[in-house]
């Protein structure tokens, strides 16, 4: 169980059981090349593993939601598993490597996974001291549009039949909501009634998905949906839909913590500021000593 250090139950909701880290579309090229000749996207990439380093010591997961290649070649993923291998195992914690539409399947399953090169679909699942991770793979050979066909939802509905202690979170790439930039709509995933249909009335108590390179949040069967925005470079949704391109600033990643009775998505910017130093350890530590109504007139009292 993930021991969220340095997180006090101060409020009315019991601690997170497991934290995760929500990663997506590295978009890795062989010899870190640049993304379209523009975007450093290997520094960009390690500029928030430096950030995944800092943000917490010991997640239950790193959740990294496809494209991880932009061409699928072979030396991306190599290049991807070497610089996320060793964060992983300072941090103690298990990589999911989720297949997005930029991905080759059997150089994915060859370079990251160990597995023979096939066109077989990358899924997976995780027992995460109860919280059941399930990676579905939505990428379709040859096309950049998403779809799951019978047999991974039939694959995904046995899975569910028994429910997990802290429930499941799924992990893909095309998330099943809608985009408000018309680009996306073309390459939304297909199938989503019948995905609604096996989510419905299990245990799934969340959707972690990538492919829009924006942070967006929504509701599928029920179930909110967490799309974190891209390492690589992102859209830059300040402008009207029908003009939004990619630009070199605003990546993020997500937090993601599973308490008891509700699950939190914080888009963590990979930013490097000034920033105050007010809060500290030693001001939560003063806080943790004091009761709970010491603890309103200390910090809520208007003064
Ligand atoms: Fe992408
Ligand atoms: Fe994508």
């Amino acid at each position: 169980m993930t021991e969220p250090t340095g997180e006090h139950a101060f409020g009315r909701h019991a601690p997170a059981s497991h934290v995760l880290i929500h990663v997506s579309d590295p978009h890795f090229l062989a010899g870190g090349a640049r993304l379209g000749g523009r975007y450093d996207v290997e520094s960009n990439f390690a500029r928030t593993l430096d950030a995944i380093r800092a943000v917490h010591p010991n997640p239950a997961a790193i959740v990294v939601t496809g494209d991880l290649a932009d061409l699928g070649e072979p030396d991306a993923y190599r290049r991807l598993r070497a610089a996320v291998e060793p964060v992983a195992a300072a941090l103690g914690t298990v990589v999911v490597w989720v297949a997005g539409n930029h991905d080759e399947r059997p150089a994915l399953r060859e370079g990251l996974l160990d597995l023979a090169p096939t066109q077989e679909p990358v899924t997976g699942v995780w027992d995460l001291d109860g919280l059941r991770v399930i990676a579905l793979d939505t990428s379709v050979p040859g096309w950049h549009h998403g779809d799951l066909d019978d047999g991974q939802l039939a694959w995904l509905a046995e899975e569910l039949r028994e429910p997990a202690p802290h429930g499941t979170l799924l992990a893909m790439h095309h998330p099943p909501l809608p985009s408000h930039l018309p680009l996306f709509d073309i390459l939304e995933l297909r199938h989503q009634d019948e995905l609604a249909e096996v989510v419905r009335g299990s245990d799934v108590r969340g959707i972690l998905a990538g492919h829009l390179h924006y942070s967006s949040h929504g509701t599928f069967a029920g179930v909110p949906v967490s799309v974190s925005s891209a390492t690589c470079y992102t859209m830059n949704v300040a402008r009207p839909a029908s003009e939004v391109n990619g630009m070199d600033a605003a990546q993020a990643f997500g937090l993601v913590h599973v308490h008891p009775d509700t699950i939190t998505h914080t888009v963590v910017p990979v930013t490097d500021a000034p920033t105050g130093d007010y809060f500290s350890p030693q001001w939560v530590e003063k806080m943790a000593r004091l009761s709970p109504e010491e603890r309103l007139e200390a910090f809520s009292r208007k003064r």
